[in-house]
């Protein structure tokens, strides 16, 4: 099948990041947000770095301004998804959200379109059991910060067609990246290694070590090009939390996030989003 227009749902980290590499590729792309607020900084972020690219030769001014000029923000679903033939969902990790949004999704979308989901952790199989339409859902990890990072995970579930699979490879590499298949588990290959990382780190902290010296030492010890609190932040750190808790419900309590890692997503303590993790930011989501 040939995807033309791109629908995004969730313009946040992930959301503005897909939106982005999709129309530098040439694709039409309708990005969705319940928060209008949300898609303002999603636009403001893409601008910003789609001038950077444009500032460091990477891009001429005026494939910056067609690529802006082929994305539309949006609050309705319905837009976003009428004339979609493949759609990323990228809202919050959590798995209610995303199987009622992938119920509404199976509703409003063409019936041959693509629905994939951008989830960190949560099985495929699961998004896809509240539809009709297993066939047509599979997961397309991207990693953060969208634009920068080559690898994304594909993982299809037990239903996903073979169709569906080699499309979306095919869509991974027009954007210019490198598709790795993973299978479909919570956690996948990425987030099952990274999330235990970050939840040790959390460990680490309580015993009284400092993100510095954390970073420092996965840095300068252990070939890391940025140790684990820094990419906590960029990552934010409900995200590792929750796919702890995918991990831990689906393979036991060795996988339970630490108390200090809940404290801090209740404290706000996110990372790049809120301003604040284990280091101090400018409240943007520039990368
Ligand atoms: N942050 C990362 O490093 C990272 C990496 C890979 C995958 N992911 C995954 O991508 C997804 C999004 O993560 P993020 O970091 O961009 O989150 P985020 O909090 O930055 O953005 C989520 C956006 O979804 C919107 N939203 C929530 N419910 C919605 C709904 N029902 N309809 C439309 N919009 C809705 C919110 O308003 C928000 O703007 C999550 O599943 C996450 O696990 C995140």
């Amino acid at each position: 099948m040939k995807i033309k227009k791109v629908g995004v749902i969730g313009a946040g980290a992930m959301g503005s990041g897909i939106a982005q590499v999709s129309a530098v590729a040439g694709y039409d792309v309708v990005v969705q947000d319940v928060s209008g607020d949300a898609l303002g900084r999603a636009r403001v972020s893409i601008e910003k770095s789609l001038d950077k690219l444009v500032g460091k030769e990477k891009m001429t001014k005026a494939d910056r301004d067609g690529a802006l000029d082929r994305i539309e923000f949006t609050t309705s679903l319905e837009d976003a998804c009428k004339e979609a033939d493949l759609v990323v969902e990228a809202v919050f990790e959590n798995l209610e959200i995303k199987q009622d949004m992938f119920r509404t999704l199976s509703e409003l979308c063409k019936k041959d379109a693509i629905l994939g989901t951008n989830t960190s952790a949560l099985p495929i199989t699961e998004i896809a059991s509240v539809t009709n339409r297993g066939g047509n859902i599979i997961g397309i990890h991207f990693m953060n910060p969208v634009p920068l990072m080559k690898g994304v995970e594909i993982i299809s579930g037990q239903l996903t067609s073979e169709d569906t699979r080699k499309t979306v490879i095919d869509f991974v590499k027009t954007l210019g990246k490198d598709p790795i298949e993973a299978v479909d588990f919570a956690g996948f290959i990425v987030s099952r290694l990274l999330d235990v990382l970050f939840n040790e780190t959390i460990k680490l902290i309580q015993e009284g070590n400092t993100p510095a010296d954390i970073d420092k030492a996965m840095e300068l010890c252990a070939g890391h090009p940025m140790g684990p609190c820094r990419l906590l932040d960029l990552v934010g750190a409900e995200i590792a939390m929750h796919g702890m808790e995918t991990m831990e419900r689906d393979f036991g309590a060795g996988y339970k996030p630490h108390p200090l890692l809940k404290k801090r997503v209740l404290a706000g303590l996110l990372g790049k989003k809120t301003g604040r993790g284990f280091y101090e930011y400018e409240r943007s989501l520039s990368l």
